[in-house]
């Protein structure tokens, strides 16, 4: 079906199950161990329930424009970084940074993107802000080398995942790679990596640590670039990023690929909304992980996330319609947005609050 039939993110990725390589569908779909983590985010996300108030001003407006780390955004969504898009589609992450400019969302480029940096701040418009995600180098001049590259080409703020402490077991992924019988009877040939995560993730520090931080040192003296950490998963290391000077913080579990058993990032920001909501003011909290339609994105806006992330549903689309499935998406999520928006009676972005959610299930007093 063509992308504009696509009724629900979730078609997407219905389609992409049919259509895409068996190698391409395990990588992208994949989660840790028992994937309890990632069922979860989703399954979080819908023990959330709105508050809606009626016959408000102007709440017929469904206005999505508001700003996340300084940057103009057309709605508080954004292309979380995920390795790996020709996997999908033979132009890859590309079509990615099109869609998004087209759209006026930002992008975070990863690490791991299988386009070269170039090619991706060539293809951007120029009001069109791009932001790196990085591993750290076991190299650090190559990391540094890296990020005085990307601060040159014009990206707009540096995402430091920190939530790949050890290479874990994606288990489709690793399946997808275990040989068929006839191969393991051949095994006369070279063994194969034992996944794709195994295969692009050979360079990466695995052993960072707070009490060391060189790494936003590092990052200090080397960019003037805003740092957002990605992959903070309790209240206590929001307030440490805070208290190191970080600038942003995702609530973030790597959409269930890292620690099996992580909880929800809607859980974690309804946790720093109840027990420490001055955080919100000093460092811009984001999310990401099971976001597929508008009602979950507005209900993490109204706790208190700046804007909220995508990811397999960008590679999904990607896989199945190229750019147009990726604009597809983006402006799926906008239309629902504003519709939940009108339903709760509010306006616009900034008027969300706290107040209209809940979890679900009738009031306890
Ligand atoms: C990822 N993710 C990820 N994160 C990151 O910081 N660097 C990376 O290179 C990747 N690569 C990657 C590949 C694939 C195939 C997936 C599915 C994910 C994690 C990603 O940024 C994001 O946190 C999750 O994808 C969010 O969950 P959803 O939206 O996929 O449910």
């Amino acid at each position: 079906p063509p992308a504009e039939n696509m009724v629900m993110v979730q078609d997407f990725e219905d389609w992409a199950q049919k259509v895409l390589s068996e190698t391409a569908w395990a990588y992208y779909r994949s989660a840790a161990d028992e994937e309890m983590t990632f069922t979860e985010n989703r399954d979080a996300l819908r023990r959330y329930f709105f508050r809606p108030r009626i016959l408000q001003k102007n709440s017929t407006e469904g206005i999505t424009e508001t700003t996340f780390m300084g940057i103009p955004t057309s709605v508080p969504i954004f292309i979380s970084p995920a390795a790996m898009a020709k996997l999908g589609h033979p132009l890859g992450e590309v079509n990615l940074t099109k869609a998004a400019g087209e759209c006026g969302i930002v992008q975070m480029i990863s690490a791991n993107a299988s386009c070269g940096l170039e090619e991706m701040f060539e293809a951007k418009r120029e009001d069109q802000s791009l932001i790196y995600q990085l591993y750290l180098n076991k190299d650090r001049a190559a990391s540094e080398t890296l990020i005085q590259k990307v601060e040159k080409l014009g990206a707009k703020a540096i995402v430091f995942t920190v939530d790949v402490m050890w290479q874990s077991k994606r288990t489709m992924d690793v399946r997808a790679k275990l040989p068929s019988p006839a191969e393991a009877a051949a095994a006369a040939a070279a063994p194969a990596p034992a996944s794709v995560s195994h295969a692009i993730s050979g360079y990466q520090d695995y052993n960072l640590t707070w009490s060391d931080l060189a790494f936003i040192r590092l990052l200090k003296k080397n960019t003037k670039l805003p740092i957002i950490v990605k992959g903070v998963q309790s209240v206590e290391d929001v307030q440490l990023c805070a208290d190191h000077g970080v600038q942003g913080v995702i609530l973030s579990n790597h959409g269930g690929r890292q620690a099996d058993y992580s909880p929800a990032p809607i859980d974690i920001l309804y946790e720093v909304r109840s027990l420490r909501p001055e955080l919100f003011d000093k460092v811009e909290i984001m999310i990401d992980g099971g976001i597929r339609t508008g009602a979950d994105a507005v209900k993490a806006l109204a706790l208190g996330a700046k804007a909220v992330g995508i990811g397999r549903p960008a590679l999904y689309a990607n896989g199945t319609h190229g750019e147009e499935g990726v604009k597809r998406v983006i402006n799926i999520f906008q239309e629902e947005i504003a519709s939940t928006m009108r339903n709760i009676g509010v306006s616009k972005i900034q008027d969300l609050k706290p107040e209209m959610v809940g979890p679900a299930g009738p009031w306890v007093g």
